[in-house]
């Protein structure tokens, strides 16, 4: 939550250059000019434990030119305080050749200052007017979201919130799979059992269509494998849905809906930004198949394989050598999810305009993208413009290590699991605060249990494969969602005690040891989240707020605020303010609430 009153937000939108940023642009001018043969190179600055930073670029540079570093080093720091920066005020050579940057206190108080005047906190538009086109979510019509959505989902929301947040134009798309030939089955046993509830209209509140749907997506599979006369029915049911029967296809769009409905449900419950507007399913592309095919087949890039169309890998090949294979019309003449994928990334390229194409997919499907982005690029489709990412990630393991499945072996559903977690946050909150109404508790343990989930779920190392714990996700200590969330209620809570929403800082202070690594924790913000938009991993902004809600701890124990005397004390609510207002805009970048008390 913002605190501060509308006449604070006087200053806005200026990118403000971190301190870090800053120094290495020192350190490269005077290497630049030490060494111009060396123009250019990287000035290798990182933070250090002896001074603010330190730049170990001599090391690496004295090779190449042949003399000693610290010979290098120092000619360096002269250039530096010869040049003099205003950046740098300390420079000194240490070790082999080791530079250890200093910069004065006042330096450190005027960007604090120019982040708190700044409404994005001095933040700027790193991706600016580049179409990114995000593939995620992607649930599948007349099936419950079960726990093998949850990571898309969530990873592909806070990309979509970063890299927006970053001045990227934002494309989301919900690739829902809402066609195939299990929809003719379905269709049909519906039709052939009118008695089975499932339309939203003949169920009991708080039961879902999807649900039901579900149910009898699997009544009508074992009835399928059971009964040739009802497969035979049913495979002329799909035949009916592809050539566009009016009745099937009614029938397939009721289906449709109230799958959509249910998965708001969840999307609501989530908070992801997903909008009906967003959705493009399989179905979308069935129209545009035929000329996808008609250009593969006529650049020779598709070819027939014993009845079949498919596109041969130039590149993989499969565990028998024979090259990897994408299938683009089967030999019954029907169309897959191979062939959908085809069309979806000619559309996004072609049609949508697409700088950026992220498909947030499960790690298991690496070989389909691989296929599907090669032969994009055999076609002519994908250029070198475009960048394509298949955003990967790993499995969601249950207490036993293996892929998560209820006791029963079913998959868990997605409900299920966030309302184990909300009740379990209900809990833990409850312990914490005894004066919290009923409603009040709800509404915490809501925000509390959903932001452990997506915060366990983002804070891990997208790649990896992680073990879904909600006594851990739901703790106060640790890294967790609910850490950071407490955090951000306790500096409120500090804020509203002072009472003036003031933030004057004075830069002509002294600054404490505690204030200090604040400061530039603070002042990495921006870095942190450009990081999450070059590699699209956002555990790195839960490291970060992670970092920061410590090093906030660290500064509170060694610096009283309240009972500072005042020019300190408005120094020390200024670091406050910034420190709350960064928990609150990184937190929303994760999609997870912020709430005013916990
Ligand atoms: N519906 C698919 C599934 O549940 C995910 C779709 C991913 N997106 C895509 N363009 N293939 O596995």
């Amino acid at each position: 939550m913002d605190t501060r009153t509308r006449e604070d937000f006087s200053v806005t939108a200026q990118t403000v250059r971190s301190l870090i940023n800053q120094v290495e642009i020192a350190v490269s001018a005077a290497i630049d000019r030490t060494l111009p043969e060396a123009a250019g190179a990287d000035p290798v600055v990182r933070p250090s434990e002896h001074a603010d930073f330190q730049s170990n670029a001599a090391l690496a540079l004295a090779k190449r030119v042949r003399t000693r570093p610290i010979d290098l080093a120092a000619a360096v720091a002269d250039a530096l305080r010869a040049d003099g920066s205003t950046t740098v005020a300390d420079v000194a050579v240490s070790g082999p050749g080791f530079l250890n940057l200093t910069l004065a206190d006042t330096t450190v108080w005027t960007q604090i200052a120019a982040r708190l005047a700044d409404l994005r906190l001095g933040i700027g538009r790193l991706e600016q007017g580049r179409r990114t086109v995000i593939d995620y979510s992607g649930p599948n019509i007349a099936k419950e979201m079960h726990v093998g959505h949850l990571r898309t989902t969530i990873i592909g929301d806070a990309l979509a919130r970063v890299l927006g947040f970053l001045g990227a134009e934002v494309i989301r798309q919900n690739h829902l799979g809402d066609w195939g030939t299990q929809f003719g089955m379905l269709i049909q046993y519906l039709d052939e059992h009118p008695d089975a509830a499932w339309h939203s209209d003949d169920l009991a509140p708080g039961t879902s269509a999807v649900s039901a749907l579900d149910g009898l997506y699997r009544a009508a599979r074992k009835e399928f494998d059971a009964d040739p006369g009802f497969a035979d029915r049913a495979r002329a049911r799909v035949v009916a849905l592809q050539a566009g029967d009016e009745g099937t296809l009614d029938r397939w769009r009721q289906i449709v809906a109230e799958s959509e409905v249910a998965f708001r449900q969840i999307y609501d419950r989530l908070g992801v930004l997903l909008e009906p507007s967003d959705s493009a399913g399989e179905s979308f592309y069935n129209d545009r198949l035929p000329d996808v095919i008609g250009e593969l087949t006529t650049a020779g890039i598709a070819q027939d394989s014993e009845g079949a169309l498919v596109v041969l890998s130039q590149e993989v090949t499969g565990p028998d050598g024979d090259p990897a294979t994408l299938m683009v019309r089967k030999s019954d003449g029907g169309y897959g999810y191979d062939t959908t994928d085809l069309a979806t990334i000619r559309y996004r390229i072609r049609d949508l305009h697409a700088d950026r194409l992220l498909y947030v997919v499960d790690a298991r499907q690496a070989l389909h993208f691989q296929l599907v982005f090669e032969t994009a690029r055999r076609a002519g489709w994908l250029t070198d413009g475009v960048e394509v990412a298949h955003v990967a990630f790993g499995t969601v393991l249950g207490p036993d290590g293996r892929p998560f499945k209820t006791r029963a072996g079913d998959t868990v559903k997605l409900t299920d699991l966030l309302d184990a977690a909300t009740g379990k946050a209900r809990a833990t909150v409850a312990e914490k605060d005894h004066a919290l109404t009923d409603d009040d508790l709800d509404h915490i343990a809501e925000a509390a249990g959903i932001g452990a989930v997506k915060y366990a779920d983002l804070s891990t190392s997208r790649t990896k494969d992680y073990v879904f714990d909600i006594d851990r996700m739901v703790s106060f200590d640790g890294n967790t969602g609910v850490y950071l969330q407490y955090a951000h209620t306790r500096i409120q809570s500090i804020l509203r005690k002072a009472g003036d929403m003031a933030t004057t800082v004075d830069s002509a202070l002294p600054l404490h040891r505690a204030e200090r690594a604040l400061a530039f924790q603070l002042d990495a913000f921006g870095d942190a989240l450009a990081e999450v938009a070059r590699l699209l991993e956002p555990h790195r902004l839960c490291n970060y707020l992670y970092e920061l809600a410590r090093a906030f701890t660290d500064f509170y124990e060694a610096c009283p605020v309240l009972q500072a005397d005042p020019p300190t004390r408005a120094n020390r609510l200024a670091l406050c303010h910034l420190t709350a207002r960064t928990l609150s805009q990184g937190l929303d970048l994760l999609g997870i609430a912020a709430p005013e008390r916990m």
